[in-house]
């Protein structure tokens, strides 16, 4: 496995760039947006594909990496259901797996700095978001934060990882790097706590002055989203009762863009062709069956995924790649949902 640990001295915060080998897909979490040059670097050198950014929260003290890495790779933008980030192109539920080629990272829902704090489990480590630093907590007086839930996350969830499972924070302010569950257990100050209310009040009674570049990031954290407007300014999409209404026509191939999870979660929409997102570039290129499909049947593409994120890359791609008719379906299956759209499971 490829493991980078990267280290933003500003805000004190790490990155973790993971690949399962040289040559092969790569994720990143928690990338701070003044990296994204070294981290892209780095992934040049080390000839690895990256086709997914992650943040453990909406964080308060940088900006997130997400949508320039976006914009510069076209990866797919990953953040938990709860996140207020206003479009995220895959979300994340307790329990759901995090895959990239040869790599699943369990995701686990561990609320309590934030209300969309997700911690990363692999059988060796587990990425901790802030929700447990090194010889530390994340504080919980503001974002929704609660000590209450972040206590049932500690101890409830991450503690009952083995004691042997290294703990790599998304911060630290003192120069450490790694930890283990057995070692925070023993020597975290702040969990040698008697109970949840100790734990309460111990973390109420913090104090804490607010992070410098909170008034900036929080709001900037928000809005990562790909302009979906500018796609459709161009005509390249179809809105979900838009797209109802011509559902079925045989010039039409709908292309479902998700991962196997999210179809077997949230249903698929009927006739559809599955082509998860990372394997668009081999699909749309000259000989690929997408390629064909357009240009001998004449078909039209329409893309959709989750929320249109994906989908309105992949209207881009296809344009760049000569199918000028590909559109998709603003707001994906979300919008297809709530305009009632018929789904199959
Ligand atoms: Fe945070």
């Amino acid at each position: 496995m490829i493991f980078r640990q990267l280290f933003d001295s500003v805000s004190g915060t790490y990155s973790y760039l993971l690949a399962s080998r040289r040559g092969g897909e790569a994720l990143i979490i928690d990338p701070v947006l003044e990296k994204v040059d070294r981290y892209l670097q780095l992934v040049r050198e080390l000839e690895l594909k990256l086709v997914k950014a992650v943040d453990t929260h909406l964080h308060a003290d940088h900006i997130t990496g997400l949508g320039a890495l976006r914009d510069r790779t076209r990866c797919i933008t990953v953040m938990g259901e709860q996140s207020k980030a206003d479009v995220v192109s895959m979300r994340l539920s307790d329990g759901d797996r995090l895959t990239i080629e040869g790599l699943a990272l369990e995701a686990i829902y561990t609320p309590g700095h934030t209300d969309d704090s997700y911690s990363f489990i692999m059988p060796d480590r587990v990425f901790t978001g802030d929700t447990l630093l090194i010889r530390g907590t994340g504080r919980t007086d503001f974002q929704n934060g609660d000590a209450r839930q972040q206590y049932e996350s500690i101890f409830g969830r991450l503690m009952k990882l083995p004691e042997t499972t290294l703990v790599y924070p998304a911060h630290d302010y003192k120069g450490e790097t790694v930890s283990t569950i057995g070692e925070e257990k023993a020597f975290n100050p702040r969990l040698q706590v008697k109970s949840v209310d100790e734990y309460v009040v111990l973390m109420n009674s913090l104090n804490l002055p607010n992070p410098k570049m909170m008034d900036v990031a929080v709001p900037a954290n928000q809005h990562v989203g790909l302009s979906q407007d500018e796609i459709a300014r161009h005509g390249g999409s179809l809105s979900a009762s838009e797209a109802m209404a011509v559902l079925g026509r045989p010039d039409l191939a709908l292309v479902d863009l998700r991962e196997r999870g999210e179809r077997e979660r949230n249903g698929v929409i009927p006739g559809s062709l599955h082509v998860p997102y990372p394997a668009l570039p081999e699909h749309l290129g000259a000989g690929g069956i997408l390629n064909e499909l357009a240009k001998s049947t004449g078909k039209q593409i329409l893309f959709y995924c989750a929320f249109g994120e994906r989908s309105a890359m992949a209207v881009q791609a296809a344009h760049d790649a000569g199918l000028a008719s590909a559109r998709h379906i603003q707001g994906g299956i979300d919008a297809w949902k709530k305009a009632s759209g018929p789904l199959t499971h």
